[in-house]
């Protein structure tokens, strides 16, 4: 089999690349090692920058995200009992669009159905070769038969775990990283949200976030030990937890049910350099990841499609190398912005096994100085919103 651009991973990063190049007709294989339902399973982050909506539209898949998604002008930060606001709109003229991340997914996965473009799910043992020649190709199986996968270029959209970041040699790469000393303990449940905004809430008890997916459906996490297990955890228990991290008017308010979904994320920086081997491009996850604080996963994947697919229009509609070139280094110079800012929102936000009694005082300073300072105020909302493209 033949095409021009070869897509490991079928998540939201090669999804969006594979619709927006259908829709500009350059031929697309996906190739997903798990099936639909399983990646349809994962629930993440559901805030997106007006940078990703921009790709949806252009990639024709949003009209359910306008219909459904809520646009949030501002969001609340809590500091104990005191709860401020950073006016995104006033400050930067842009909203934020809360929908889920499952949901962006499906529509790429409607869009590409109906498109009729190639996709094949449970692949096993997919290997890259040739990535440094001009006739790069993948092998993989597909219930034990063996397959062959010829292209122009491959774009490896295979999150943290996938194959194609180990693809590029060592001794080209190099990979940074950052381990936080604690995870998030989230829930899903059948409730309306706390608040119509989002609340970060940094308590003595540790961090605190009230999120939501829509008017009926809550999403909520707190900091918790890397020992810990979902299983420890009863309904009842995380619910106290929470409530005694938000300030006592949101706890008042607050309305509790049963869990539909509880899990543990750790939290994470990570960035491998460079994001381009030959004819290889790595694309979101499987370059670069960030801590949940500030939802900048899903977004920094966004940023990445963005320079790739005008890289690859560049080189197939004008015939000029020079976008595919730069990827790398466009991609990573606003990788890096997002890493930035997630490292010090988390660093803001949550409580550390090893902080002083200064450190502490230092990050109450920071966030009375966020609290009250306008600038301070304004480059926040300028990171949360999405740094331009
Ligand atoms: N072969 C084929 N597919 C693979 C392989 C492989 N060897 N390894 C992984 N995959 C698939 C995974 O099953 C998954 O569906 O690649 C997909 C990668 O999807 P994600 O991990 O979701 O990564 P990405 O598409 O870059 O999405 C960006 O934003 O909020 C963040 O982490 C969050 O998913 C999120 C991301
Ligand atoms: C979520 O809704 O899951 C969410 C929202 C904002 C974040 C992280 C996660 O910063």
């Amino acid at each position: 089999m033949k095409t021009q651009v070869a897509i490991i991973g079928g998540g939201p990063s090669g999804l969006l690349l594979g619709q927006l190049l259908h829709r500009r007709g350059i031929e697309t294989v996906v190739l997903e090692r798990k099936t639909k339902d399983y990646v349809l399973s994962r629930i993440r982050a559901g805030v997106l920058e007006q940078g990703l909506v921009a790709l949806m539209e252009e990639a024709g898949c949003a009209t359910r995200l306008h219909a459904e998604g809520y646009a949030h002008d501002g969001t609340l930060l809590a500091c104990g009992d005191q709860m401020f606001r950073i006016d995104f709109k006033a400050l930067t003229g842009k909203p934020v669009m809360v929908y889920g991340q499952t949901e962006v997914t499906r529509d790429l996965y409607e869009a590409r159905e109906k498109a009729g473009a190639a996709i094949d799910f449970n692949v096993e043992d997919v290997a890259i070769h040739g990535a440094d020649t001009d006739a790069p190709y993948l092998t993989y199986s597909v219930d034990g038969a063996p397959k062959r996968l010829d292209c122009d270029f491959i774009a490896g959209c295979d999150g943290f775990h996938g194959v194609s970041r180990q693809a590029i040699p060592l001794e080209v790469r190099r990979e940074y990283e950052k381990i936080y000393p604690f995870g998030w303990l989230g829930i899903l449940s059948k409730t309306p949200p706390v608040n119509h905004e989002l609340i970060y809430a940094n308590s003595p008890r540790g961090f605190a976030l009230c999120s939501m997916r829509n008017h009926s459906l809550s999403r909520y996490y707190i900091q918790c030990s890397l020992s810990d297990k979902p299983e420890d955890w009863t309904d009842d228990a995380f619910w106290q937890e929470l409530k005694r991290r938000i300030p006592p008017d949101q706890a008042a308010q607050l309305v509790t049910g049963p869990s539909i979904e509880k899990s543990i994320a750790p939290l994470r920086s990570f960035v491998t350099e460079p994001m381009r081997w030959g004819r290889l491009f790595l694309c979101g996850d499987a370059a670069h990841i960030v801590p949940p604080t500030g939802a900048k996963g899903l977004n920094t994947a966004a940023s990445d499609v963005h320079y790739l697919y005008n890289g690859l229009r560049d080189y197939y509609e004008k015939g000029s190398v020079m976008g595919i070139d730069t990827y790398s280094e466009k991609a990573l110079a606003r990788v890096w912005k997002a890493e930035r800012f997630s490292w010090w929102f988390s660093s803001l936000m949550h409580r550390y096994p090893d902080q002083s009694a200064f450190d502490l005082k230092m990050q109450a300073a920071e966030l009375a100085f966020l609290a009250s300072n306008t600038s301070a105020q304004k480059a926040m909302a300028e990171n949360y919103v999405g740094l331009p493209y």
